[in-house]
């Protein structure tokens, strides 16, 4: 089957990135991406690629190349789906707010009304393939929707999960470290399959494209991130003993990550992981293991949650004992918003449930992010349901200065590990600040040599020195 046309919806941090790359590398193939919020659509066509909605870097170079040549945002979402012999749904699943599965289960509203309008408006066969993270056995569910229209349309429905990390996603969808496609194992699932492989295979050696069946694939994706979180919220469990007893976290992870089966990525300690999949795949995991009645295995993974959780607590009231047990009308600065560095994605940050918990302490915090807008970070701490949005207003502020930010603070919190972080001029800061003055690196970027010769007062996560 020769692909002409890809339709993906869901213009986001995966849908967005994934078809940019896509279509630089495919330029015989027109893709349109879709999204129902017309800003977004509008961003992602604005002539100055610094507004693009998603921060990603080496993205504006690629949606230069390819946009208006094989690349198109649109609203148009029943076109775009029409004219695609393939169609991506990139589109939100975030854990259930309400019912069944609440605060735990995948909200799997947004698949389904996707599914329900490819049924509706499809008039030829199509393959359908899930890009967001899901349940397993959402694809047949996604099937069953689509083999019920009532017209004689055949649909292929195809697991393709996306492993890019946020802040690196053009390299990791440049250079994936395999490409893992399910599918059914019938003629027609076969030749679906295919298809996709071959689209992939401009560009991914074909030795790194794996074919699974459709659950192996979903389980895949939420195991592959269960794993990475389990060894964030492991190095943090060992940080908090390294703080009591004297050792280094740093060292110790250098020294077991040298073990050839160990490796040494996702060693690193920190205030507690963030991002949209982290969090949200480990609990469907937990809620589908529950559902089987196998609540030895939920709870094993549970504890990764929990562990997390933890480590965020533990950092703000760190803060607050160390500040002489009281932050009440003290000015703390925070750098750094965002989950992580080089993006300006800010879901499930560590930085809103620190800012939460100082803010419980009557604390007065200013936020200094390079990418990240004042609006997010409102509706960020609005989202909790801590507080009215004006008080939230009243004792957060947000400067686009980060000298004005600490300018006058008791202390500084490194919430984000930004690379410009290290090159500022820390002397200029201490000098500015209450004394004494503190500094809490949440992210393990500043040599705390340099800065207590400076005069600052450190902590340090996983440092009982
Ligand atoms: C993750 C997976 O890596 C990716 O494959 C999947 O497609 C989506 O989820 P992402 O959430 O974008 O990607 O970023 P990642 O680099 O995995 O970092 C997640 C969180 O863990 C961040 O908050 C990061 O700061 C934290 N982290 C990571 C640590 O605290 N320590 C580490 O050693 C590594
Ligand atoms: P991800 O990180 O998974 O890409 P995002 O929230 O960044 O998640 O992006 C998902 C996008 O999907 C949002 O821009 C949202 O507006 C869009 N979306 C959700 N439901 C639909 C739908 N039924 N049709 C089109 N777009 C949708």
């Amino acid at each position: 089957m020769k692909i002409k046309n890809i339709c993906c919806i869901g213009a986001g941090y995966v849908g967005g990135p994934t078809m940019a790359v896509i279509a630089q590398k495919c330029p015989h193939i027109n893709v349109t991406v879709v999204d129902i919020n017309s800003e977004r659509i509008a961003a992602w066509n604005d002539e100055d690629l610094s507004k693009l909605p998603v921060f990603e870097p080496g993205l504006d170079t690629i949606v230069k190349e390819a946009r208006g040549r094989n690349l198109f945002f649109s609203t148009e979402v029943e076109k775009a789906i029409n004219e695609a012999e393939i169609i991506f749904i990139s589109v939100n699943t975030p854990t259930k707010t309400y019912g069944k599965g609440k605060g735990m289960a995948a909200d799997l509203k947004y698949i389904e009304l996707c599914a329900r309008q490819i049924a509706r408006v499809s008039k030829e066969d199509k393959i359908v393939v899930e890009k967001s993270t899901l349940p397993v056995r959402t694809a047949s569910a996604i099937k069953s929707i689509l083999d019920n229209t009532g017209n004689d349309v055949r649909f292929q429905v195809l697991s393709n999960p996306e492993f890019l990390a946020e802040g690196t996603a053009v390299s990791d969808l440049l250079n994936p470290d395999r490409v893992l496609i399910g599918g059914d194992t019938s003629p027609e699932g076969v030749k679906a399959v295919n298809a996709l492989v071959e689209i992939y295979e401009n560009w991914v050696p074909k030795t790194l494209i794996l074919t699974t069946n459709v659950w192996s694939s979903e389980l895949s994706k939420l195991t592959a991130n269960a794993f990475l979180a389990q060894r964030v919220s492991s190095i943090n469990a060992i940080s908090e003993i390294c703080e009591k007893t004297g050792a280094d976290v740093n060292e110790v992870a250098k020294a077991i990550g040298m073990d050839s089966r160990i490796g040494s990525k996702f060693l690193k300690a920190s205030v507690g992981y963030g991002g949209s999949c982290f969090q949200k795949d480990i609990l469907n995991l937990v809620y589908i293991a529950k559902s089987y009645g196998l609540e030895e295995v939920a709870n094993y993974w549970e504890q990764v949650v929990i562990m997390n959780e933890h480590q965020k607590q533990r950092f703000s009231d760190n803060i607050v004992q160390t500040l002489y047990n009281t932050v009440s009308g003290k000015k703390i600065a925070f750098l750094g918003w965002a989950f992580k560095k080089d993006t300006n994605d800010t879901r499930e940050s560590a930085a809103i449930k620190v800012a939460d918990n100082l803010l419980n302490e009557q604390a007065e915090i200013v936020v200094y992010d390079p990418k990240v807008s004042q609006e997010r970070i409102y509706a960020d701490l609005d989202y909790l349901n801590s507080r009215t949005s004006e008080e939230n207003r009243a004792l957060l502020k947000v400067l686009s200065d980060p000298y004005e930010a600490c300018k006058d603070s008791h202390a500084i919190a490194i919430l984000t590990e930004w690379d410009a972080f290290k090159t500022y001029d820390w002397k200029r800061i201490y000098n500015n600040m209450q004394k004494p003055a503190f500094i809490f690196d949440g992210r393990g970027i500043l040599d705390i040599k340099v800065m207590e010769n400076i005069g600052f007062v450190c902590y340090k996560i996983g440092s009982g020195d």
